[in-house]
């Protein structure tokens, strides 16, 4: 996986070095699918660089700390009306006939940013600088969802600054995508299980485009400092969101994200929940931690000092170390330095990075709404007990997580699906109650279960399920499941760490 050098002689009057290369058939970096994957009956392959992939399809020297600008020329085999994608500001926005596409970055980037895709796609545009790129049969939904994408940019642009990177677009891609979404620069990568057509799962495309500042603007010197994009970038859709939606959804979002936050911590060793941490394998890094644990830490600021100051602190940061990266440990003395070093103390900033657990100034969030529906989650014996009327995503989400902790009876889970079809909500609604019905033992919905689990490759979404059935003992059932499934490389690599009671 780490690869190895590759040493060119340069002499006195070398002037450029050309190298020719074949990338092999199984680089984990690229997803090939063939025509019966896709939904238009076409093939495609994307690619996936972060954190450590970029290597197994480019020649480059593969660590965050390393920027480029880049040129590319691609050449399609005769015939091929597919479209190609760079992480580039002059996509196409239709097929050229020659096959061949040629793309230009000025802003240097790190290495696992570079993406590319060549599928069946169609372009949609949104706004000024914003658009969308899908399958066919996916675009009228994706309009829906992707609608407010020109006026996100706009709200996180009032938050960070200029967008730095000219055009915005968004590629929604198969659900087999082992991701939410994916910041490649001017060209999200968003898996089709965030396009609902009720924009109930578009808070993705909101943390997509604030890493446009945090992570490709700024990058994490090491990946032990991920904290800083993937954490500050958290707050930054936290907040956003906020602007756009309102105070009561801003807090409910945070309540969902803490809830699974001290799910993991409570089964972690202290080492693991600090927020500075190096890893042999970067891709062990992305759990909840930096990501929620990031974004409380940002809070804990905005508590303290204001959200008006916090902001002009980030932007001052982000000019500071933009087009360049930063690490934990140039960050602090910043830090230190921006707001004083009582305030800094008053914080607690060290111990936020280099200390296990969430310090007592970590703030939390209330939400009356919630409140009642914890209480019925404890409570209810019938379906017609709980108001669900005004329920969206987060009020399920947030009863699921409760039903999950609390304990259900099959025939509770029975109504639970006649009532509501939970099996035919959104993703994040289905794997919670999937979860469910796996702890207990409600095999009525387990073919949509399969079902859901063959099509999608998301990792966030299907690794929790496997490990419930492990949990069970249903090592079998979830191995031949796997087996059946032929998940991207990514997602493979983390069900092989992470659902430990399969044989690999
Ligand atoms: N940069 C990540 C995706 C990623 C994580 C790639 C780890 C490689 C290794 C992306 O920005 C992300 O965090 N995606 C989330 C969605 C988000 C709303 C939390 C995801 O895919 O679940
Ligand atoms: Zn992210």
């Amino acid at each position: 996986m780490l690869g190895q050098a590759l040493r060119v002689k340069i002499l006195p009057d070398t002037r450029f070095v050309k190298i020719a290369y074949a990338v092999e058939k199984d680089a984990e970096g690229l997803l090939y699918m063939d025509a019966n994957q896709s939904l238009t009956g076409k093939p495609f392959v994307f690619s996936q660089s972060e954190s450590l992939f970029a290597r197994s399809w480019l020649l480059l020297q593969d660590a965050p700390q390393v920027r480029f600008t880049f040129s590319a020329k691609v050449k399609l085999p005769k015939g091929d009306s597919s479209l190609v994608l760079m992480s580039a500001p002059d996509n196409p926005k239709q097929v050229n006939p020659s096959g061949i596409y040629e793309f230009h970055q000025k802003n240097p980037l790190p290495s696992y940013l570079m993406s590319l895709a060549v599928g069946p796609l169609q372009y949609t545009n949104l706004g000024k600088r914003t658009g969308f790129y899908a399958e066919k049969p996916l675009i009228s939904k994706a309009k829906q969802d992707l609608a407010p994408v020109e006026k996100m940019l706009e709200a996180s642009e009032k938050c960070f600054g200029e967008y730095p990177w000219e055009r915005y677009d968004v590629l929604v891609l198969p659900e087999r995508f082992p991701f939410g979404g994916m910041e490649n620069p001017c060209i999200t990568y968003a898996s089709g299980t965030i396009i609902t057509g009720d924009s109930s799962l578009v808070n993705v495309v909101i943390h997509e485009i604030c890493h446009s500042w945090f992570g490709n603007l700024v990058t994490h010197s090491n990946w032990a400092d991920i904290a800083l994009t993937e954490g500050f970038t958290t707050w930054g859709e936290l907040t956003v969101n906020r602007m756009l939606n309102g105070d009561e959804l801003g807090d409910m979002l945070w309540i969902n994200e803490i809830a699974a936050l001290k799910e993991e911590l409570d089964g972690y060793t202290p080492e693991q929940t600090k927020l500075y941490r190096e890893m042999k394998n970067p891709e062990g890094l992305f759990d909840n931690i930096p990501y929620t644990k990031g974004a409380l830490f940002l809070e804990a600021l905005k508590n303290q000092i204001g959200l008006e100051r916090t902001l002009a602190f980030l932007n001052k940061y982000l000019k500071k170390f933009a087009w360049k990266d930063a690490s934990v440990e140039g960050f602090l003395p910043f830090l230190k330095e921006e707001i004083g070093p009582a305030a800094y103390t008053t914080l607690k900033a060290d111990a936020w990075f280099y200390e296990p657990g969430l310090p007592s100034n970590s703030p939390s969030f209330e939400s009356p709404a919630f409140q009642a529906i914890g209480r019925s989650a404890k409570d209810w014996k019938n379906v017609k007990e709980l108001s669900t009327a005004t329920w969206k995503t987060p009020h399920w989400l947030h009863f699921l997580n409760s039903v999950y902790e609390q304990g259900v009876s099959v025939e509770q889970l029975k109504q639970l699906e006649a009532t509501h079809h939970l099996t035919q909500k959104n993703s994040e609604i289905k794997l919670r109650f999937y979860r469910i019905a796996v702890k207990y033992g409600f095999e009525e919905v387990f073919p949509a279960m399969e079902a859901f689990l063959m099509k999608v490759g998301r990792k966030k979404l299907i690794v929790p399920i496997y490990k419930e059935l492990c949990g069970v003992n249903k090592a079998e059932y979830a191995e031949k499941l796997i087996k059946k499934a032929n998940y991207h490389p990514i997602t493979q690599v983390a069900i092989d760490t992470d659902v430990t009671c399969v044989k690999k």
